[in-house]
Formats: structure tokens, C-alpha cells, sequence
């Protein structure tokens, strides 16, 4: 497997265990890894509005952006019990910042790995080049 993702596993599983989620009690760990392989970790915060939570996912881009700004991304380590994709907002949001060939690993805690391409996944993407100039 490659570095980078064994890397972000690693972060994502500690993110994981951050996860505030005693609604669902589903824990999600993300790992956003920029070309230059930093990489920022995000978890899913609950909320007892319940339209107020936010997927790991989205929070490792508001994190990026927050701490460095916008930056060319390579990849994103994903890990949930059962193993799952990112859902449908989160793959926008993904898209808005990510290329087709951005690459989601998605992991179970024992191990299991898939893995896909962003344009796999969102093969028909709404993104900023979609709005008129
Ligand atoms: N969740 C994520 O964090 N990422 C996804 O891609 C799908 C769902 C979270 C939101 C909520 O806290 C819980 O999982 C159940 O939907």
C-alpha cells in the first residue's frame, strides 16, 4: 500500500476515536493527504438538531481550508465499522476542490480496503466550471 495512505490511516483512526456521534453511534475517521502529503484528520460532530452534523469528511476539507487554505489534493483515507463510502454532499464538496482522479480509500478497522476515484463515485459532477461566467 502506498506510504501516504498507511500515513493517513493512522491519522484517521485517531480521528475516529474523537468521532462525536452518540446519536447514529456511527464513528467516522477521515484523512484529507494534499499532493504535498500533508494531511488533515476530521471526525463527524453530531448534533441534537440532527441537521446540524457534519461528516468526518467535510471536516477535514473546513479544516484544510481553515489552517492553509486551498491546496492540491492527492487522496483521502476514510475509516467506518462497517467499511462505507463518503456520502453524496461530501463527495460535492469534495469535488469542488479535488480532481476526477482524487483517490478515496475507504478501510474497516480490520483492515478491509477499497478504494475508488473520486469520478467513480461522482462520475457527473456539479462543480464551479458548471456555473455560467
Ligand atoms: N457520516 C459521515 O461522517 N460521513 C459520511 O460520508 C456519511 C455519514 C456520519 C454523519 C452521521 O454522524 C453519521 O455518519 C450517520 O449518518
Amino acid at each position: 500500500m502506498n506510504n501516504w495512505v498507511n500515513e493517513a490511516l493512522k491519522i484517521a483512526q485517531e480521528a475516529r476515536d474523537r468521532s462525536y456521534s452518540p446519536y447514529s453511534k456511527f464513528k467516522v475517521g477521515a484523512a484529507l493527504v494534499t499532493q504535498m502529503d500533508e494531511i488533515y484528520p476530521g471526525c463527524n460532530v453530531e448534533n441534537a438538531s440532527f441537521g446540524g452534523t457534519v461528516c468526518a469528511e467535510r471536516n477535514a476539507v473546513f479544516h484544510m481550508i481553515s489552517k492553509v487554505g486551498i491546496r492540491p489534493l492527492k487522496g483521502l483515507v476514510l475509516i467506518t465499522e462497517p467499511l462505507a463510502v463518503p456520502c453524496g454532499f461530501c463527495l460535492q464538496v469534495l469535488s469542488e476542490f479535488a480532481p476526477p482522479n482524487f483517490e478515496i480509500h475507504m478501510f474497516d478497522p480490520n483492515g478491509l480496503h477499497h478504494v475508488k476515484k473520486l469520478a467513480d463515485l461522482l462520475p457527473n459532477r456539479f462543480n464551479p466550471a458548471s456555473l455560467p461566467k
